[in-house]
């Protein structure tokens, strides 16, 4: 199977160097891999909860675009869509809305910062909530499991979101039958998080950043301005700590940084360090910035590539949605539901699994044969996801699985190993038809 790999950016701001180093870059390269599915989107209902500017929405949406064309990103080989023109998003955001506790959406960490800001300027607690940042985790859900993302690539502030939407496929599943896929995050630890202007994080919140594709006089006079201790030349410079070192290690081969932490201890001036840097970082970016001012310069064209990847993201979106609307009874009235077509009879002649919760609060899975006597029996889980995760391997691999599985099965309260390995050869079987 191939790995399918989604994520989105939200289209507030102008991409800097910062976005570069830590996702645009790596997603690019990963998007070249064989064997990787990359779906890359512009999450622009996410835009609409931090920002009320249209403007500004539209115009982050055109360079967030053209930044990611200019670095690379080949939209023949990706699907490279606007949230905003995939309805089957929204669609699935009502459908996940219902499923998802709301106790599960009350902590999410972006809510719960507002809740306590709030508190701690004696305000109302709903203060400036709006439902859509109560609501933000929902959509983002509908965004990954629409495509059955097995890779969800973020940064660390992200991961509580995808662990809440595996929550919500989970849900999802134990109601309506196997048909999401559990997403997980990846995260990239070699990626190093880049050093600003005045060495904070770059971030668009410290106004420090360093823009991606500036005029390179402008990158020049940035760099220039990188805050530095008050070394002169001839005297040596730490290399720990300095922003202007890591800020060149980031773009730098190993060769390359060896050499300027040579030129550190050999005392460079700092001048000429930025210089160096300069050069270094435009060896990279200058070729890319041609293509990206004409594409600013085309946004019909920008317009036209992220027409295609709606089309493209749409070919799964429409019917896999219409599978999910079937699944929860949103049906046409002489579709069968009840009476059982021939492939549903058979499907029902099956063994099962069940997952439950029980009055202890934990959760539990068992699998029943068509007559609904357990075949196997699960030991109790925490969360409903390790039960899932359980019930997914037993699905795929089947007896292979119940040996590192058996601590968390109840085999006393099952039937012979023989009897449960039939049965699950009898599902994969019947799932691979
Ligand atoms: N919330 C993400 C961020 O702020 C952006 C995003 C929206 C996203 N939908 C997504 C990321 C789906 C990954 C998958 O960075």
């Amino acid at each position: 199977m191939t790995l399918r790999v989604l994520t989105g950016i939200t289209t507030t701001g102008t991409p800097h160097l910062g976005n570069y180093v830590g996702s645009i870059r790596a997603a690019v390269r990963a998007s070249r891999q064989p064997g990787v599915q990359s779906f890359y989107f512009l999450a622009d209902y996410h835009a609409l909860i931090k920002c009320d500017e249209p403007a500004r929405i539209q115009r982050s949406t055109l360079e967030i675009a053209a930044s990611w064309l200019a670095a690379g990103l080949e939209p023949a080989r990706v699907t490279f869509y606007r949230q905003s023109d995939i309805p089957e998003i929204p669609e699935l955001t009502w459908l996940l809305t219902c499923v998802a506790g709301k106790g599960l959406l009350n902590r999410a960490h972006a809510y719960k910062a507002m809740l306590d800001k709030n508190a701690a300027a004696g305000q109302d607690a709903d203060n400036d909530v709006t439902a859509g940042l109560f609501m933000y985790p929902v959509l983002m859900a509908a965004d990954i499991l629409l495509f059955s993302a097995h890779q969800v690539p973020v940064g660390r502030d992200q991961i509580q979101h995808i662990e809440m939407a595996r929550d919500m496929a989970a849900s999802f599943n134990h109601l309506y039958g196997e048909r999401l896929t559990l997403p997980s995050a990846l995260i990239d630890d070699s990626v190093a998080t880049l050093p600003g202007l005045d060495g904070r994080k770059m971030s668009k919140s410290y106004d420090n950043t360093i823009a991606l594709f500036a005029p390179a006089e402008q990158l020049r006079r940035q760099i220039m301005s990188i805050v530095t201790d008050s070394r002169a030349p001839g005297e040596p410079k730490d290399t720990e700590g300095s922003a202007l070192y890591q800020i060149h290690r980031a773009f730098a081969d190993d060769d390359e940084a060896a050499a300027l932490t040579r030129a550190f201890a050999d005392g460079i001036a700092w001048a000429d360090a930025k210089q160096q840097l300069f050069e270094r970082i435009e060896r990279e970016i200058g070729p890319m910035r041609e293509r990206y001012a004409e594409l600013m310069a085309h946004p019909e064209e920008v317009e036209r590539l992220l027409q295609a990847g709606a089309q493209k993201a749409r070919a799964i979106a429409t019917p896999f949605m219409r599978e999910l609307r079937h699944a929860v009874g949103l049906r046409p009235m002489s579709a069968p539901s009840v009476v059982a077509t021939p492939k549903a009879a058979a499907k029902s002649a099956l063994p099962t699994f069940k997952q439950y919760r029980e009055a202890d609060g934990r959760f539990y899975f068992k699998l029943t044969d068509a007559a609904g006597r357990t075949l196997l029996q699960s030991r109790a889980f925490d969360a409903p996801r390790e039960a899932g995760q359980a019930v997914k391997r037993l699905q795929n691999e089947g007896a292979a699985a119940l040996k590192e599985l058996a601590p968390q099965l109840d085999l006393s309260a099952s039937q012979t190993e023989d009897h449960i390995a039939q049965a699950l050869a009898l599902l994969m079987q019947a799932a691979a038809q």
